[in-house]
């Protein structure tokens, strides 16, 4: 049976309620050893040319999983069985909570998008940090941090240095999360004077490489002023971008009375492609920029890589492509760096930006 399939009935469950099913269903099966080490000998990253060493980080291959999917590292023996170069657990806040109430994820099939309010739903950073503590991994690990729902933005630095204490020493880098529309505020954290002392907070705790990740529905100069910021702080990189609140151009029927929350998949692929040139234009590789939003086919990766892009993330690409999807993109991409002359990835990265 095609994946194309298999969606379809998929998609006749509500979509929070499938995805857990799904998950549970994928935790169990790579937890019988030799059906983890066969997926993981079929689809995972070999070929040499997709490997980098990023701030200081080996990654056997570009594209990793987006945060959000498996918020509570749960999952965490899974994603590198499925093909991905690496993943980004979280969003995790210093406090556990439940987020918004459900129905809070949404399918726009027509868009190939999703919408969602989540609203950091997770178990706490602390238990995340049990979790890194016992897990012995083979490709890297990220981790978001984001602010609990009840703190004021005001105190938002304090929030985020306590989680960054707990999972900071156990990550191969960190996130901070300022972008996700579904806090009430949180985006405001995006201004300078606002971001500074969170930042400093965070790397007062931890020598983890550190990045932020931030939103498409940003002004040019607020980039550049996040851009800067970044740099001069020293941080390793940028993870742009998170989901957007636009609803312009959505095809699918009845989008618009879905209500609040972030839209991802193609929808988001512009802008976020935008931001990315925007922000390489401005740090060229003084920072690692990582790609995320609206990535669905090799030629999105490979646009994203020449446009100034090391590392890459998808999300709803899995959810619409499926189990092969990371396998798909990053053949797609080593065939692009052989056929284009690329001793490495590394090469090709930001290489039609410089032209
Ligand atoms: C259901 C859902 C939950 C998400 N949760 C988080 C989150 O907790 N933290 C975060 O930084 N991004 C979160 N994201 C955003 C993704 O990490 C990613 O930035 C965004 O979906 C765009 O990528 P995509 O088009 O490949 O999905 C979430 C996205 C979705 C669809």
């Amino acid at each position: 049976m095609s994946y194309r399939a298999v969606r379809r009935v998929m998609f006749l469950v509500p979509a929070e309620q499938i995805h857990m099913w799904v998950f549970a269903a994928l935790r169990l099966l790579t937890k019988v050893a030799p059906l983890r080490a066969a997926m993981h000998r079929r689809l995972a990253p070999h070929d040499p040319v997709l490997a980098s060493t990023v701030f200081g980080v080996r990654f056997p291959g570009p594209l990793g999983l987006a945060a959000g999917f498996d918020k509570d590292g749960t999952g965490l023996h899974v994603w590198d069985a499925l093909g991905f170069g690496y993943m980004e657990v979280g969003t995790v806040t210093a406090h556990p909570q439940s987020g918004n109430p459900v129905p809070r994820l949404f399918r726009l099939p027509a868009d190939r998008a999703l919408l969602n309010r989540m609203g950091f739903n997770n178990r706490g950073a602390g238990e995340l940090a049990t979790r890194l503590t016992r897990h012995v991994y083979d490709v890297p690990i990220g981790v978001n941090i984001g602010k609990s729902r009840f703190v004021e933005i005001e105190a938002a630095a304090d929030d985020y240095r306590a989680s960054a204490r707990v999972v900071g020493p156990l990550a191969d880098f960190l996130v901070v999360n300022v972008s996700s529309p579904n806090t009430p505020g949180l985006r405001d954290l995006h201004a300078a004077e606002a971001l500074r002392p969170v930042l400093t907070a965070v790397q007062s705790v931890t020598s983890t490489p550190l990045l932020v990740k931030i939103a498409p529905d940003l002004s040019d100069a607020e980039i550049d002023e996040i851009a800067d910021l970044a740099v001069e702080l020293g941080l390793a990189g940028i993870v742009a971008t998170n989901t957007t609140v636009s609803r312009e151009g959505l095809e699918t029927p009845g989008a618009d009375m879905l209500g609040e929350g972030g839209v991802s998949g193609p929808p988001l692929a512009e802008r976020s492609l935008d931001v990315l040139r925007r922000l390489y234009a401005r740090v060229g590789d003084k920072l690692v920029l990582i790609s995320v939003g609206g990535i669905e086919t090799t030629d999105d990766a490979w646009q994203r890589i020449t446009a100034g892009a090391s590392l890459l993330q998808g999300y709803t690409g899995f959810i619409y492509g499926g189990g092969l999807w990371a396998k798909r993109i990053q053949d797609g991409i080593a065939n692009r760096l052989h056929d284009g002359g690329f001793r490495s990835l590394a090469e090709a990265v930001g290489s039609a930006a410089r032209r």
